[in-house]
């Protein structure tokens, strides 16, 4: 009895507790998990999603494939149905949001975790609505204005299903043959580390899950643009010093200014491919920098280890760059396929897989992704060519536009005036987008011959005259008859859209012969000649020069090419941009910027025997149709300790009848130094409207370890006591740093 009352009463305390456990299961299953609790902190969700997931689940967070149809044929995009609903990341080629919402459905509803996918694209100048290339943004000396192309940018990329953009460029680029110098803000370190701090705050705005913010990449992390003899992807020898100096200051700039991602690089450093390089993935870049977001392999990059002679298979591949700290994997699949083995061998630790995993997974909860994971599916006038951003697109166009020669202040010129606008960029759309258009249209382009006919009152005759390139010249003699027809000749050339950006290296800057003798045959007919230059690249303008009576280089400026290019012409708008790269005298003189060192023998010693050494055109050259002078250059003291500040003034006098901006650029020197620097360094600009007869004062507040001081070769940045000398507009002062 006693027994089976014992029996009776585990039974019922058995049943009890059952039922008890099961009530407590039934309340966990509905509790709503911590990640999916959107007033929790991002770190908790983080863990909380991390800790329910499979190996599986992980590895495809890493993984990143394609989706839609790319513009280049041979490079198609999975369809939905081919994509695995947990795929972590997605290069989207579609141009509307409904092909990325069925495949985020997919994710969101699909998957056990529902984890959705962080879909990218390069928007690099622009998404539909087309700005200046980057090169061409750099003369502006604007930063604004870049904050507020890329604020464009993202708005239009964003409406359209785009969370991510593999932009701002910031590799330093000194070889113009190299094609993707366009995609950069040119030579300098500091210009560089200034404008991409404007364009991660254009991309990513103050809150990365607010509408029309999209997360900005930096790249290609570093050194990208030391490729050897400009070719692409080819090795690059940068010392450490010269990577500390020259290569990282943007990405630091960037990293400071909450770039959630970083791109590594295609190249070999020194031995050591970007991708599998320890150092800068992860010692400085997390270790030292502190970034918290996650670093995406270049196309391909990870399996072309093997090619670069780093690792013996795919599978050394994979384990090299994720263990060097590349945390996702672009189109390749080999995170996905050997991680797993790679971790049972104990050759990848699960600890720095978790820790990969929560970097993506710490950006699309900072994306908002989990509370908002569709793109609103909106009519296209609704998401993009806004009459605001059209309007910006202009300005930016005309404020990086270079005026290069105005002899006798031929420009600009009077609107009643009879114009020959020939050239093959003269009726051409598709060169002024450039390359990298994301989803720009060549039809939305305004080009120079429509400018100038809707702001020209006078007649326009227009004329290809000849091609790009090749020796027809069959279409010279139309194009010299309109000529001759008219008061001035407006000759367009230069080089096309795909002749710079990836894989668009060249052996010379120059632009080809049939250009230059269509040129010349035009400056003989004895008109006065404007010449109009695209291109993304410095060219060798030597002949341009000699055969023209003004030079504009205009860049692949986007949409708004032609009313741009027709205010600067007739004086709507006053000319500011200033060269943000050197223009070499000759592709001979490559590699030639202005911040080098000094040589050893000074005078005629190591100079060409054959051509001029310096450049045609100097970094910070750009004339205006305003004139200005520099005076008055004064420190408030001419000491300074280490930790104290001490301002620099200039005074600017617009010496002209006419309001015009000026960009002033102020530069530092470091007479000797144990680590001998530049024979002169860009530390501050500013850019101000000097009305008519006026003048203004510049100031530049001189910190001296962020201005003056330097860094060695192991990135600490150290300051000198002694002499500098402060050099803006041709003055020069002398600073003493003392102890
Ligand atoms: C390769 C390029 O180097 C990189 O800049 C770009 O973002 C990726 N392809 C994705 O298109």
């Amino acid at each position: 009895m006693k027994k089976s009352m014992t029996l009776i009463w585990l039974v019922v305390a058995a049943v009890i507790s059952f039922s008890l456990d099961s009530d407590c299961f039934a309340r966990k299953r509905t509790k709503e998990p911590v990640y999916k609790n959107s007033a929790a902190s991002v770190e908790d969700r983080v863990s909380d999603l991390l800790s329910r997931m499979t190996l599986e689940e992980k590895l495809l967070q890493l993984s990143q494939y394609t989706l839609g149809r790319n513009t280049v044929e041979n490079n198609l995009g999975e369809a939905v149905r081919d994509v695995p609903a947990e795929i972590g990341s997605l290069i989207y080629f579609g141009d509307d949001a409904v092909l990325r919402n069925e495949m985020q459905r997919k994710a969101v509803e699909e998957s056990r975790l529902g984890i959705p996918i962080l879909f990218g694209h390069d928007v690099i100048h622009g998404y539909r609505t087309m700005f200046p290339v980057p090169l061409a943004q750099a003369c502006s000396w604007n930063p604004e204005m870049v904050r507020k192309s890329c604020t464009v940018a993202a708005q239009e990329a964003y409406s359209c299903g785009v969370d991510w953009t593999f932009s701002p460029m910031v590799d330093i680029a000194r070889d113009p043959r190299w094609g993707r110098i366009m995609e950069g803000y040119g030579e300098d370190p500091y210009a560089a580390s200034v404008y991409c701090r404007a364009a991660v705050k254009g991309y990513q705005g103050d809150d990365l899950s607010a509408e029309n913010t999209i997360a900005a990449c930096l790249k290609h992390y570093v050194g990208y643009g030391a490729s050897e003899a400009g070719r692409d992807y080819v090795p690059t020898e940068i010392s450490d010093q010269t990577l500390w100096d020259t290569y990282l200051p943007p990405f630091e700039a960037g990293v400071k200014a909450g770039a959630a991602t970083l791109m590594s690089a295609f190249h070999n450093i020194s031995g050591t491919p970007a991708t599998g390089n320890r150092y800068i993935l992860t010692e400085v870049l997390k270790e030292k920098w502190g970034h918290d977001g996650f670093v995406v392999s270049d196309w391909d990059a990870v399996r072309q280890l093997v090619n670069q002679g780093m690792a013996k298979d795919a599978k050394e591949a994979a384990m090299i760059a994720f263990n060097a700290g590349v945390e996702m994997d672009m189109v390749d699949d080999l995170y996905k396929n050997h991680l797993p083995e790679l971790i049972s061998e104990g050759k990848v630790r699960m600890e720095q897989l978790d820790d990969a995993v929560r970097r993506v997974l710490r950006i699309k909860f900072r994306l908002g992704l989990f509370e908002h994971p569709f793109a609103s599916e909106t009519p296209q006038e609704e998401r993009y060519l806004f009459p605001e951003s059209v309007a910006l697109a202009e300005e930016a166009a005309a404020e990086t536009m270079v005026l290069l020669k105005n002899e006798g202040g031929i420009l600009p010129l009077n609107p009643e005036c009879n114009l020959a606008v020939a050239g093959p960029v003269a009726l051409s759309r598709e060169v002024h987008n450039g390359n990298w258009i994301a989803r720009a249209r060549a039809e939305d382009v305004i080009t120079v011959a429509e400018g100038l006919e809707k702001e020209f009152k006078g007649r326009i005759l227009t004329a290809e005259g000849c091609g790009f390139e090749g020796d027809d010249r069959s279409g010279f003699e139309q194009a010299l008859k309109a000529v001759r027809e008219s008061d001035v000749a407006v000759v367009c050339i230069g080089h096309k859209a795909g002749w710079s950006g990836e894989n668009c290296s060249r052996s010379t800057i120059e632009i080809p012969q049939i250009q230059i003798d269509f040129l010349k045959a035009v400056k003989a007919v004895g008109k006065p000649v404007v010449t109009l230059v695209s291109g993304g690249r410095p060219l060798d303008l030597r002949e341009v020069v000699d055969n023209s009576d003004a030079v504009l280089m205009i860049w692949h400026p986007g949409t708004m090419a032609g009313p741009a290019v027709a205010g600067i012409l007739d004086g709507r708008y006053n000319p500011s941009a200033k060269l943000a790269v050197t223009f070499p005298y000759s592709t001979g003189q490559i590699p030639i910027y202005y911040n080098r060192r000094n040589s050893g023998r000074r005078g005629t010693q190591g100079l060409y025997k054959d051509i001029q050494s310096e450049p045609l055109f100097e970094f910070g050259y750009g004339l205006s149709y305003s004139t200005f002078e520099y005076r008055n250059l004064t420190l408030d003291s001419d000491k300074v300790s280490p930790e104290g500040k001490v301002t620099a003034s200039v005074e600017v006098v617009n010496t002209s009848s006419r309001d015009g901006q000026q960009a002033v650029l102020w530069f530092i020197r470091d007479p000797y130094s144990l680590i001998t620097r530049p024979v002169k360094e860009l530390k501050f600009f500013e850019k101000k409207m000097i009305p008519a007869g006026e003048s203004m004062v510049f100031k530049f507040e001189i910190d001296p370890l962020r201005d003056l001081g330097f860094v060695d070769r192991t990135g600490r940045k150290y300051l000198d006591s002694g002499e500098y000398r402060i050099m803006v507009g041709g003055l020069e002062a002398v600073l003493e740093v003392v102890e």
